[in-house]
């Protein structure tokens, strides 16, 4: 009888042992995230790296979580990737040069700006916010890290999720005020008015979570009885003041997993991990809300874990430009340092 590749990987696992460590986002089909030692949200992922003793660490999920691994693993560690061109849309919305550029008009207007960008975004970028004193953050600790960079300097600039940081800046009670949305179009579209605001949003979104509009969740709030909402903060600000929850995919699984039997959950996050939740709560009526599958996290399959396993040493590690790795690596520690104090 030929092998599965369930089989196959099981088998590679057993002989690798400690010197392989696979880990998984929640996003990842049920075939992949079977074979993962450590499932989590992107900040759980990343604060397991500078605890991993593995030589290799096989990172199933998009192409920033793998780079945010390669800056905290050691330099004796291989970060695959088993296919490297699963990268985050929402990432590709804030290119470094474009930054740059805005980071320096700011700063030139005397204002002492300070970047702090959604871990879903390039190394270059994170670089970025290294250099001007800033760091990163996830849907996990966005309050924690907006309030933390409010107090470093005269104003953020909230990058590239314009929808996580508004819904961040509500937590905190930022008057409307005080926020902008920045034309990245050209400098010269910075209005004054604009560069006087505290936070400064960079206009990008998600295009999975960008699909779910306050119409979806107000005709299921119609259904009687009515249906708990619990959505991801990347989703447009309309609905989360609708939603009962606003949490990391973590934070939606904790919820999930107190809502009492037979509750009806209407969940606004990708399809794999709601429909995952939906199978593991058969006592629960569970359904999505309709964002959909993240491709990115889809190109990852069983048959590429596979080949990425058996041919780990002639496999690219994941790598990041020497140039840029001190400062990137500098906003990641950062983080984990205000996440440290606030333990
Ligand atoms: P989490 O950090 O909540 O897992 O979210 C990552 C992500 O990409 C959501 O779209
Ligand atoms: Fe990026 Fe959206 Fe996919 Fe999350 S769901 S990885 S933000 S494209």
């Amino acid at each position: 009888m030929t092998e599965t590749n369930f089989q196959k990987i099981t088998a590679l696992r057993e002989h690798l042992g400690a010197s392989l460590a696979i880990l998984g986002h929640h996003y990842q089909s049920d075939e992949v995230i079977r074979h993962v030692d450590f499932q989590g949200d992107s900040l759980e992922l990343a604060r397991r790296i500078p605890r991993l003793e593995a030589r290799y660490i096989v990172f199933c999920g998009v192409s920033f979580m793998a780079e945010t691994a390669t800056l905290l693993a050691t330099s004796g560690q291989s970060v695959l990737i088993p296919d490297p061109t699963a990268h985050c849309c929402m990432a590709g919305t804030a290119p470094t040069a474009k930054v740059a550029q805005i980071l320096e008009a700011i700063a030139k207007t005397g204002r002492k700006v300070v970047p702090l960008a959604y871990v879903n975004s390039s190394v270059g970028v994170k670089a970025l916010c290294g250099q001007y004193g800033g760091s990163v953050c996830t849907s996990a600790n966005a309050k924690i890290m907006l309030r933390w960079a409010m107090g470093q300097g005269d104003c953020v600039l909230f990058l590239p999720d314009k929808n996580l940081g508004m819904n961040t800046a509500s937590l905190l009670g930022i008057a409307p005020q005080d926020q902008a949305v920045v034309d990245v179009r050209g400098t010269a579209r910075l209005d004054e008015t604009t560069l006087s605001r505290k936070l400064l949003y960079w206009p990008g979104v998600c295009a999975i979570h960008f699909r779910l509009k306050p119409e979806d969740v107000r005709l299921v709030l119609e259904d009687d009885p009515r249906p708990l909402i619990f959505v991801h903060p990347e989703c447009d600000p309309d609905v989360v003041a609708l939603a009962d929850v606003s949490a990391s995919t973590s934070g939606i699984i904790r919820a999930v997993d107190e809502a009492p039997s037979g509750a009806t959950i209407y969940i606004g996050t990708e399809d794999n991990l709601v429909l995952r939740l939906a199978r593991r709560h058969p006592n629960k009526h569970i359904y999505p809300l309709g964002a959909g599958y993240c491709s990115a996290m889809l190109k990852i399959t069983e048959s590429k874990l596979l080949d990425t396993l058996e041919n780990r040493d002639r496999h690219q590690p994941v790598l990041v430009e020497p140039g840029v790795a001190p400062n990137a690596r500098k906003a990641l520690e950062t983080m984990l340092d205000v996440m440290e104090a606030e333990a």
